[in-house]
């Protein structure tokens, strides 16, 4: 990853926010809406920032928005880039490089999810525990460049154990209910056949999306805490005796998008160290 790239983004949005942020956040297909509760916000197009690209999907807006939210200095992605786009991984997760270098510290990553555990229904938040890299490609695949971070870096622990139990109070505390899994990231653009879900819940996955995974590495790579929400837009193919739709993924997302916005707001007003 070539520095130089990262400091010509980071240096343009730099120019323009009045706050310096210590939390990034991505936020998923209909998950967006969050960036619209954030004070003040200085709002960047991705089209106007050097070397970042466009995203293609309908439901993401392609903006960096920037400002207070519940008190905290954040800067949201609102939209991100798939590997299914056709981007390479370096590309989907140049942001998260960019973020770091802007100062964060911490990243909230979000997405919307396919259900493969039976226990679980449409409309669920699940807290993220740990993931599967099943997308046969790696952000940190080439030349490693040690001041960004480790060759070989540990994911041994890569949604923060703090963060995770912090997410629950708070979940508790809303008497919202959240669900713990695993998430499976998949390249798309396909969902899954009913015989790769089985596969899927054999190796432990509890909900398969198609992003997440490349920001998590870079994230980690680059020594940020991670937590992570999945939406269960949907159960995965084979569960229910039904189809899946793009749009079916948006409509649930707009219905827990109330509980949604609430557990973020809680969780990053009383953010811990
Ligand atoms: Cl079922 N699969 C994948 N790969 N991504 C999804 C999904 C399913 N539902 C929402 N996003």
């Amino acid at each position: 990853m070539d520095e130089q790239i990262i400091k010509e983004a980071t240096a343009h949005i730099k120019d323009k926010l009045n706050i310096a942020p210590s939390v990034g956040l991505i936020l998923g297909s209909g998950l967006g809406v969050l960036a619209d509760e954030i004070d003040n916000p200085v709002t960047i197009p991705y089209k106007d920032i050097p070397h970042f690209l466009e995203s293609t999907v309908s439901g993401h807006k392609g903006q960096l928005v920037a400002g207070m939210l519940e008190g905290q200095p954040v800067i949201a992605m609102q939209g991100r880039f798939h590997y299914y786009e056709g981007y390479t991984m370096q590309q989907v997760t140049f942001p998260v490089r960019v973020m770091k270098a802007l100062g964060i510290e911490s990243i909230m990553v979000t997405n919307a999810a396919g259900g493969i555990n039976k226990t679980y229904n449409p409309g669920d938040l699940m807290l993220i525990t740990d993931h599967i890299n099943n997308m046969g490609d790696n952000p940190l695949i080439g030349p490693n460049n040690e001041t960004l971070g480790d060759r070989f870096p540990d994911m041994s622990q890569s949604y923060d154990y703090i963060y995770i139990e912090h997410a629950k109070s708070c979940a508790h505390k809303l008497g919202l209910s959240l669900q713990e899994g695993v998430y499976v990231g998949n390249t798309g653009p396909t969902y899954e056949t009913p015989a790769e879900i089985k596969m899927l819940r054999t190796m432990g996955g509890d909900a398969v999306g198609m992003s997440t995974v490349p920001e998590v590495i870079v994230a980690r790579h680059s020594g940020l805490r991670v937590l992570g929400i999945s939406c269960i837009s949907n159960m995965a193919a084979g569960i229910l005796d039904q189809s899946l739709t793009h749009t079916e993924v948006i409509e649930t997302t707009e219905k827990v998008r109330e509980d949604f916005l609430r557990l973020v707001k809680e969780i990053i007003r009383t953010l811990p160290n």
